[in-house]
């Protein structure tokens, strides 16, 4: 974290000599330069004069552990950053690291070039311009409880988007956030455990950020929204994802404590899919019908002919048909 320290000092934007950042480093002014250099080559613009010293010009748009966790307010969550320029999968390597690291360790990458989606889809992450990131949890529920956690995945980044950027995207049952029709982030949970034990749920998000429309392939160009397409600037993605952990981990350990009534809440109060027709694919079973009501369970009601069907989980389509 010597890079993270260093930035951490350079951020007055004043200039330090480097015997002065030597001194506070505990470093020799050899290691400093050597520093300086390493952080040139990842993006930071940084001036030196010989006799001022070094100064921060600007900083690149990449989620360094070390930039998320400046001013961020949370106890456990973001706490642990496992950084990656490019990775297969953050839910992958998550899976991998969930037994030996503490709850709320969070996995990013720039880019995943075999990014996960549900049922087998793949999930477009291109280098820099999304958060990808995956969320390792550990959390004391009982299995029947913890379909809802990707509710709560889900109302934490709506709000989040609407606290920093004034705009509130809304939530497809279970698991996806849409805008004007479009989605603009996908949820993957996945339960992951040894010998039958729960050990851990990784909550892996994917949010649409920066890109426009052009740099979708063409194939879901049409259906896929970012932020920068509703806003239409660039936005700062290490701020959203510091303020995403922030409302999400007070919401997930209020629903730990007091249960979820506040997120259904939110789901039934920002619903894309209440009223709509939908149709389900739940393993081989497929139905349709019109959504009317998320339960007291997070269950999604439909009514088909006048029958009311409970779906705990599945896949849901929307289908224009009212
Ligand atoms: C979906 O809409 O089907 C879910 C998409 C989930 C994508 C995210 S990106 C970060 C994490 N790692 C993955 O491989 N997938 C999830």
């Amino acid at each position: 974290m010597t890079l993270g320290r260093l930035v951490g000092l350079l951020a007055g934007h004043q200039f330090l000599s480097g015997q002065e950042l030597a001194a506070k480093l505990g470093v020799t002014r050899a290691a400093v330069w050597k520093q300086v250099e390493t952080l040139r080559s990842m993006g930071y613009e940084i001036e030196a004069y010989p006799r001022q010293g070094y100064r921060l010009l600007s900083r690149p748009d990449k989620l360094y552990p070390w930039e998320v966790a400046q001013g961020l307010e949370t106890r456990f969550f973001g706490r642990t950053i496992e950084y990656y320029d490019e990775l297969p999968s953050t839910n992958q390597r998550a899976k991998e690291l969930m037994a030996s690291c503490p709850e709320g360790t969070v996995v990013l990458a720039e880019s995943q070039i075999a990014g996960r989606g549900r049922l087998g889809r793949k999930w477009f992450s291109p280098p820099g311009t999304g958060i990808w990131m995956s969320l390792i949890l550990k959390p004391q529920l009982p299995p029947t409880q913890l379909s809802k956690l990707t509710l709560v995945a889900a109302v934490a980044l709506s709000q989040a988007i609407y606290d920093q950027l004034n705009v509130r995207p809304l939530v497809k049952w279970p698991n996806d956030l849409y805008w004007n029709g479009r989605k603009l982030s996908g949820i993957l949970t996945e339960l992951a455990g040894e010998m039958g034990r729960l050990e851990s749920v990784i909550l892996g998000v994917g949010l649409n950020v920066n890109q426009k429309p052009a740099d979708f392939p063409a194939e879901i160009r049409e259906q896929a929204a970012s932020l920068w397409m509703i806003k239409e600037r660039p936005v700062d993605r290490k701020a959203l994802l510091r303020h995403y952990l922030e409302v999400l981990e007070a919401e997930y350990f209020q629903a730990l404590n007091n249960g979820f009534d506040g997120v259904l809440e939110y789901c039934r109060q920002y619903s894309y899919t209440l009223g709509r027709h939908v149709t389900v694919t739940n393993g081989a079973q497929t139905f349709s019908g019109t959504a009317v009501a998320i339960d007291g369970d997070g269950g999604l009601i439909i009514d088909q002919d006048g029958q009311h069907r409970k779906v705990i989980a599945g896949d849901v389509n929307l289908t224009n048909q009212n």
